[in-house]
């Protein structure tokens, strides 16, 4: 297969040409150093996708209460900041364009990581052990007040400036995966009476006015988004919750946005309340770019994109085995299969 469609190039939104399609999807690493900001190591992890059209990097903390995992870097401190723009720069330097994830984990944060109980918009907590730390437990989050709702919107904003000060072409909301966002988007987690709950309206005010305000600091077109409609990780489905996403997307389409990124880790799925595949219903929905992401093949990918499903296509795990993902695809190599074990080191 000769992958044209691949290898074609793509105009975002505001200009920003993308040498090719294929994207590197965000991936949380954990190598982080003691303050949570990136070292040489994840440079040269970078530096090395770079042939990639777009990496987005692993989800990074907006603040410091952001934090459920061990070593995830952050955004929010003069060294963070700095350790960022070398990793930007030499991603630059090698012909490459990068995004930065922003990221709350809301009730998935620990107070063994933050020293407080995290904070959600319901006091609704998760069952069981933590991921990459299973000798501790979530905790019953504490509901925001207004007050909070408010202070952690500024975080997201001043996070975005810090990135556009680092150089990074634009950021990415994480608004999928059952985080912070996703928390105030789906009932189970959102069971507020305030005007962030109650109805579709008021569940997607949260995420809205983040990227009002992220607008209006940093400009649309180096604002994205990620989103998962479906409810497939770190929380569970409501009847209705579709209701919320028809509602989202509706408004999103009146904002300039960079990008709609649908998050899955099996974009095949098919959920009966969005009338089928994440992908196809946010396609559907948004008139903007899309982005896919789940279980894609390069051949699979070219075919989605020639079908117009999809207009750029992420790798998470295939690029973790395989650095030089592009070179090996343009040359027919045979890709290595990505294996779990893989995560134990940065390369
Ligand atoms: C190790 C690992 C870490 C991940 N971390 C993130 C993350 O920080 N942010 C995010 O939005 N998705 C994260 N994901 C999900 C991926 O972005 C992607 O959706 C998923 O791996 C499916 O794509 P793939 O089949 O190409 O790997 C992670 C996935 C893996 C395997």
């Amino acid at each position: 297969m000769a992958f044209t469609h691949l290898f074609s190039k793509y105009m975002l939104p505001g200009n920003m040409s993308l040498k090719n399609r294929l994207v590197m999807a965000p991936m949380t690493r954990c190598f982080a150093d003691d303050e949570l900001a990136p070292t040489e190591a994840m440079l040269s992890y970078y530096q090395a996708r770079s042939d990639m059209g777009l990496i987005v990097t692993e989800a990074t903390m907006i603040e410091p209460q952001a934090q459920g995992y061990p070593h995830t870097p952050g955004i929010y401190s003069d060294k963070q900041i700095r350790a960022w723009a070398r990793v930007v720069d030499a991603v630059h330097e090698a012909g490459g364009r990068i995004f930065c994830q922003l990221w709350h984990t809301g009730r998935m944060a620990h107070s063994h990581y933050t020293g407080k109980r995290p904070m959600a918009p319901s006091a609704v907590g998760m069952e069981g052990p933590l991921p990459r730390a299973p000798d501790l437990s979530y905790e019953i989050p504490l509901e925001m007040e207004v007050s909070d709702i408010e202070k952690i919107q500024t975080y997201y904003v001043d996070a975005a400036r810090n990135a556009i000060k680092a150089g990074f072409d634009g950021v990415e909301l994480h608004g999928a995966n059952g985080y912070l966002m996703d928390q105030f988007l789906h009932q189970q987690t959102n069971q507020r009476t305030d005007d962030y709950g109650g109805n579709p309206v008021n569940r997607s005010r949260f995420v809205l006015e983040v990227i009002d305000k992220t607008i209006a600091a940093v400009s649309s077109y180096r604002v994205g988004i990620r989103l998962s409609p479906q409810a497939y990780i770190n929380l569970d489905y409501t009847s209705g919750d579709e209701e919320t996403f028809n509602y989202l997307l509706e408004q999103l389409n009146l904002r300039q946005l960079a990008y709609v990124h649908v998050a899955a880790f099996d974009a095949q799925q098919r959920y009966d309340y969005l009338g089928g595949r994440p992908i196809d219903y946010v396609r559907k929905n948004y008139t903007g770019t899309v982005i896919g992401c789940g279980g894609y093949t390069p051949v699979s990918a070219e075919i989605e994109i020639h079908n117009r499903r999809i207009h750029l296509v992420a790798f998470g795990r295939s690029l973790i085995a395989n650095p030089d993902l592009p070179s090996q695809i343009r040359n027919g190599e045979k890709l290595l299969p990505y294996d779990e074990s893989m995560l134990q080191s940065l390369r």
